[in-house]
């Protein structure tokens, strides 16, 4: 499988750089929202669309018998053993909003377990990328998570989800763990938060209620750089919360959350 998984990566970093590009240089200055999903505030632009097209073509084109899973609707089991998971973008309010913090996340699984993934973020013009049992690099730059400092001088990551009721009680944990860390950051693109554990720009990252084209390349790139994940998040179906933290952090954190209800809505 050593070839199937270079094939893999060479053709997830092709068709991220390509849709970055178009999703860089395309941005419409006047872009607005073509949809909205499961809330008022849960939107999709015509450049998620096209995005999600680009990436499942090219991938289609060279790959015809792959399954595929896409945040934008991409849902095929192919007969091959491979699937891809697709966020065309995540940190759609940020691309909105002409805020950087957005990527082009792509993981590919083969036979269920995840061996490759992708993230690409554009505008801060890094890549990130890791296959199974390989390890984790931004570009040539091998990434490994920070040494666990003690969870008070933690920096920790979150994300809020858009259902409503959900965010209110996402709010409270945050509210309770805000004093306990060093501080809290919401960038607003989960690939990015994972990316950033892995390269030590961040102690930890939670969230509840990811979906996997969120996490899927992401959660690859964080493990590979020893990063612990999961925490009835590991495989995140809907709903489940998605932990990833430097070793020490998680054994803090994950006590910490369970206490302060992060699992529940
Ligand atoms: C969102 C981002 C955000 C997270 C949300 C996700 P999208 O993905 O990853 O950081 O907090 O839960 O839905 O909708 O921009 O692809």
């Amino acid at each position: 499988t050593d070839d199937l998984k270079a094939e893999l990566l060479s053709l997830a970093l092709e068709a991220a750089h390509k849709a970055g590009a178009l999703l860089r240089d395309g941005r419409p200055e006047d872009l607005g929202v073509a949809a909205t999903k499961t809330s008022p505030i849960d939107v999709v632009t015509e450049m998620d669309l096209a995005s999600e097209k680009l990436i499942t073509d090219f991938l289609g084109d060279h790959r015809p018998e792959d399954g595929f899973l896409g945040e934008e609707g991409a849902s095929s089991p192919g007969s091959s053993g491979v699937r891809w998971v697709i966020d065309p973008i995540d940190g759609t309010v940020n691309y909105l909003y002409g805020r950087p913090d957005w990527a082009v996340s792509i993981a590919a699984e083969y036979a269920g377990e995840r061996v490759v993934g992708v993230v690409a973020a554009p505008v801060r013009g890094e890549t990130c990328h890791a296959v199974l049992g390989e390890g984790a690099w931004r570009g040539e730059r091998r990434l490994r998570c920070r040494p666990s400092p003690p969870l008070d001088q933690a920096l920790i990551g979150t994300g809020f989800g858009y259902v409503a009721g959900r965010r209110a009680a996402q709010a409270e944990v945050a509210r309770a763990l805000l004093p306990r860390v060093r501080d809290i950051r919401r960038c607003g693109s989960a690939a990015i938060d994972l990316c950033d554990v892995a390269a030590g720009r961040l102690d930890g990252y939670y969230e509840r209620g990811l979906h996997p084209w969120d996490m899927a390349a992401g959660d690859l790139i964080a493990r590979e750089a020893g990063a612990r994940t999961g925490g009835r998040g590991a495989a995140a179906p809907d709903g489940e919360l998605t932990l990833a933290a430097s070793p020490g952090v998680f054994d803090a954190l994950h006590p910490l959350l369970e206490e302060l209800g992060a699992w529940h809505d």
